[in-house]
Parts: structure tokens; C-alpha cells; sequence
């Protein structure tokens, strides 16, 4: 197994460490265009793999044709979020330097799986699909394994039951327009709703739609990077075990939920052939018209991003 991690910075860097730290690969290639930088990070990693007893070897480049037939490639390379900043607001930088990234890739791995963790995410899912010509189960993005993550940990917080018994599924484009889905969370198989207030239970779907927002805040020069990585490690242990997880990721929707054409966050199967399945579910008029109001925000991303680059 070879991955390649496209970005050196937080969320790539953070990626590949808990690639080799997991040993999902005998070689990890973190590309960056800063000089010296996914070098010395790499380096680094590779060091610290006696101690975590693991045979991952990490490589840091500049040069593309050092990843050539990697497996998978995860693209996290972009500017991220500053305070005041929505996801939107990286569209034209993002569209450029991610469209380049994947080109690049794809020239040395035209058989690998693409996992997109770059934002705007749905859109640069589809930039990357375009650009490629790749189906959809070889080109998805990782979002709603992230924003489900945030989502289970306020619930937690919340209700002070261990996180790993919520389960919990939000669908639709990673941005405020997220659609949680109380109606489909349970603890330990009890429904939420049995469990919490609709206010709160409202609070917190407020709370994970701005979670992202959160953190910025916080951080100021940057986004978060440590649940966003594990959330993309988690979609590649699903594929590289073939494990066949239902998770939340950014997919082609050729005719689920009645959308074709757009990339939106939905429960897929990942195995060792990408996503193999998606799932739809039977949503009812209130979550149909939430999901709406995601697509149609999507849509309007998508159309400016294509403006933007050269198929
Ligand atoms: N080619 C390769 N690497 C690039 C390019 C490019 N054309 N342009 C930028 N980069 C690199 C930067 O040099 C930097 O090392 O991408 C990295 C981005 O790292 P950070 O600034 O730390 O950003 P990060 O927090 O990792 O977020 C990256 O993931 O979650 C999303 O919204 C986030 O779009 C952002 C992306």
C-alpha cells in the first residue's frame, strides 16, 4: 500500500502521521510546494516510527513522480479558513491550487482512490472528479465523517454517555447548510429523541453546523486539523481493510435523493474498491427540504468553481 498525502501543513502532516502510526501503509509520499518542509515533516514522522513500532515509511517531496502508482492520494493542499471566513470564501484559491494538485497526481497515479479534504469540500470533490474523468467511486470527499464526529461529541457532552455509543448520520454539503439528522441518532440503539430535549437536541445541530467556525475562532491563523485527519484516516483503514463501514462522505449523486450530477455528503460503503455503495434513505418532507437548501447552495459553488478552472 503507498499513499501519497498532498499538503504538508496541519491537516496533511496530521494525516500522515496517523497513517504510519496505524501502519495503513508501507510508504507514506506527503507532497508540498513549500521547499524543505514536507521533508523535514516527513523525516520527522520517520523517526518517531521505532518508538510507535510501526514499519510505515513517510518521504517528503516536491516532486510528483516520487508518488507514481500510489494506491491513494489525499488531497488536503489550500489555504484554510481565517476568522470571518466561510468555506466559500476559499473557492478561488482553492479551486486553482486543487485542480493543479490532482492533475499532478493523477499524471503518476492514474489508478488510485482520491479522497478530497480541501474546502470548499463538495466542490472540490467535483473539481477533482472533472478533472480527472475518474468515477465517482474513485473521486469522493471526506466531510460528513468529520461533521458526524463533532456532532457525537456534543452529544456526548451533552448527555455524559460514552461517545462511542452515539451513532449518528448528517447528510448533505459541509458548510451551514449541513443536515443533521436527529431522527437517525441513536445511543447504545436509543433514540436521541427519547433522550433529549428537541431545544437541545437543536442546540447542539446549531452548535455542529458552526463547528468548523468554532475552532477557527479559536485558532485565528488557521483551521482545525486534528478531528478533519482522523476523519480521512478513517475512510482510508475502511478502504485498506475493506472493512465495508457505512460512513457519511461527499459522493456523485447519479440520481439518489433525486439529484444527479452533485457532489453532497450521504451514508456510502467503503471497501477496497472505494465507495461501493450509497445509501438512501427515506427521508421525510422537512429533511427533503433541508437537503434541498444544501444542494442548491452547492450547485451555485459548483457552477462559480468550473467558471474558474481549465477542464
Ligand atoms: N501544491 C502543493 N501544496 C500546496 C499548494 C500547491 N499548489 N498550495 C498550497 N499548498 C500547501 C501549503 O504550502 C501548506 O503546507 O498546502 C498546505 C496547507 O496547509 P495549512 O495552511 O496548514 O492548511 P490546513 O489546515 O492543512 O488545511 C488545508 O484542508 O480542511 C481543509 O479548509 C482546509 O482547505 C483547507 C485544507
Amino acid at each position: 500500500m503507498k499513499i501519497t498525502v498532498i499538503g504538508a501543513g496541519n491537516v496533511g502532516a496530521t494525516c500522515a502521521q496517523l497513517l504510519a502510526n496505524d501502519e495503513l501503509a508501507n510508504e507514506i509520499y506527503v507532497v508540498d510546494i513549500l521547499e524543505g518542509i514536507p521533508e523535514g515533516k516527513a523525516l520527522d514522522m520517520y523517526e518517531s516510527m521505532p518508538i510507535r513500532e510501526s514499519d510505515s515509511k513517510i518521504f517528503g517531496t516536491n516532486n510528483y513522480e516520487l508518488t507514481k502508482d500510489s494506491d491513494i492520494v489525499i488531497q488536503t493542499a489550500g489555504l484554510a479558513r481565517k476568522p470571518g471566513m466561510s468555506r466559500d470564501d476559499l473557492l478561488v484559491a482553492n479551486a486553482d491550487i486543487v485542480s493543479s494538485c490532482i492533475r499532478n497526481a493523477f499524471k503518476y497515479s492514474p489508478n488510485a482512490y482520491y479522497i478530497i479534504v480541501s474546502n470548499p469540500l463538495d466542490v472540490m470533490t467535483y473539481v477533482s472528479l472533472k478533472v480527472t474523468g475518474l468515477p465517482r467511486h474513485k473521486v469522493f470527499g471526506m466531510a460528513g465523517i468529520l461533521d458526524t464526529a463533532r456532532y457525537r461529541s456534543f452529544i456526548s457532552m451533552a448527555t455524559g454517555y460514552s461517545m462511542q455509543d452515539v451513532q449518528a448520520l448528517i447528510l448533505g454539503g459541509h458548510g451551514d447548510t449541513m443536515v443533521p439528522l436527529p431522527r437517525y441518532t441513536t445511543i447504545a440503539g436509543i433514540p436521541l429523541t427519547d433522550i433529549l430535549s428537541a431545544d437541545k437536541i437543536d442546540e447542539i445541530v446549531k452548535r455542529t453546523a458552526g463547528g468548523g467556525g468554532e475552532i477557527v475562532k479559536y485558532l485565528k491563523t488557521g483551521s482545525a486539523y486534528y478531528a478533519p485527519a482522523a476523519a480521512a484516516v478513517q475512510m482510508v483503514e475502511s478502504m485498506v481493510k475493506d472493512q465495508k463501514r457505512i460512513l457519511p462522505c461527499s459522493v456523485l449523486l447519479q440520481g439518489e435523493y433525486g439529484y444527479n450530477d452533485l457532489v453532497l455528503g450521504v451514508p456510502a460503503v467503503l471497501g477496497k474498491n472505494g465507495v461501493e455503495q450509497v445509501i438512501e434513505l427515506k427521508l421525510n418532507d422537512a429533511e427533503k427540504a433541508l437537503l434541498k437548501t444544501s444542494a442548491d447552495h452547492v450547485v451555485t459553488t459548483n457552477n462559480e468553481a468550473m467558471a474558474l478552472i481549465k477542464l
